[in-house]
């Protein structure tokens, strides 16, 4: 059986990419340490779909201190998913904890590969190393990220490539645009509006709304990250985004026809680290690994927003 160590697996990403390894009949090993980032009982709840699965290993440990040779020696695939995610809390003193989870954590899982018969390291990156860049964004476009997160991203980006370079790590980067779905993380824009526009509470919306995102919904996350497993040149680092963007304000006019429900929006500050625009050119994808995003904006919202409602009963 062809065996898959997927950091991070407790989180929104990782849970649903585990899954869909275990259903393309992959052994999955999981490590997550719940990270305090947001409420453990969310990432157990991420979780127990697989936990039943026999073909999944579920280790509780914090990978920057565990023996990361003896794991890497198990697996033939690393998908690598665990980060301090979030744009926003990424300055100040929180910066630390973004240097370990993100930077540190990377080194040392790379530094752990070396001499071990893994087959390709997939790298979680984000569009968020673009930061005001030319649009759309393609992958040899500049990189000046606006937060240090994306600074946190970038680096763990570099380091991929020159554990390719110099050590022949076959690597592969994958910059995820801004994802959605089922299992969402609370701090992210559309699981707080939808929970807020389901309460007829008040949303804060950052800037003035009319900030563009390309949107991609997990599922095509997912496909696209086990065909960059599977076929992915090393080396190599692609755009996955959902092929369009859409004005935050519109989105949320959308939530509000799915729900019914009219959103009362309190707009505040653009928030220092955010970007304008993000728009993916995801041709090179498209020819390499055959990825082609499926899930159009409305069908992944209504289902995000199904999936809240429960959450919220
Ligand atoms: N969600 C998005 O829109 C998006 C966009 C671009 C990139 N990404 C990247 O995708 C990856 C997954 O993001 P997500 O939204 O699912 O976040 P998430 O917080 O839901 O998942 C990350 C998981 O990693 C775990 N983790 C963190 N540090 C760890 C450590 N030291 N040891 C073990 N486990 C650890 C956390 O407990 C968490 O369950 C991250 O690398 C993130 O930077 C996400």
């Amino acid at each position: 059986m062809t065996r898959v160590l997927v950091t991070g697996c407790a989180g929104f990403i990782g849970s649903h990419l585990t899954e869909g390894l275990l259903k393309n009949n992959y052994d999955v090993i999981g490590v997550d340490n719940f990270s305090d980032y947001y409420p453990r009982k969310l990432k157990e709840e991420n979780l127990s779909n697989v936990l039943k699965n026999e073909n999944f290993n579920f280790i509780e440990a914090d990978l920057i201190d565990i023996d990361l040779n003896g794991l890497v020696e198990k697996v033939d695939y690393i998908i690598h998913e665990a980060a301090q995610p979030g744009v926003r809390k990424s300055w100040g003193n929180e910066f630390e904890i973004y240097l370990n989870n993100n930077v540190l954590l990377t080194q040392k899982l790379l530094e752990a590969c070396k001499g071990k018969k893994v087959s390709k390291f997939v790298f979680a990156s984000s569009s968020s190393v673009y930061g005001d860049s030319e649009l759309p964004m393609k992958e040899t476009s500049s990189l000046r990220p606006l937060s240090p997160y994306g600074t946190s991203k970038l680096a763990c980006e570099s380091l991929c490539y020159l554990y390719w370079k110099s050590y022949g790590i076959p690597v592969v980067s994958l910059r995820y645009f801004t994802v959605y779905g089922r299992r969402q993380r609370p701090d992210m824009a559309f699981h707080r509006f939808i929970k807020a526009i389901l309460n007829k509470s008040e949303i804060t919306v950052f800037g003035n709304g009319l900030q563009k995102r390309d949107f991609t919904h997990v599922t095509d996350i997912v496909g696209a990250t086990v065909s960059a497993m599977e076929k992915g040149v090393e080396g190599e680092v692609y755009n996955i985004g959902g092929g369009s963007t859409i004005r935050l304000i519109d989105a949320i006019r959308k939530i509000e026809e799915i729900t019914g429900n009219e959103a009362k929006i309190n707009y505040l500050e653009d928030q220092k680290g955010d970007m304008r625009y993000t728009y993916a050119d995801i041709s090179k994808a498209r020819k390499s690994i055959g990825y082609s995003p499926a899930i159009k904006l409305d069908e992944g919202l209504k289902d995000e927003i199904d999936w809240l409602k429960l959450l919220m009963t």
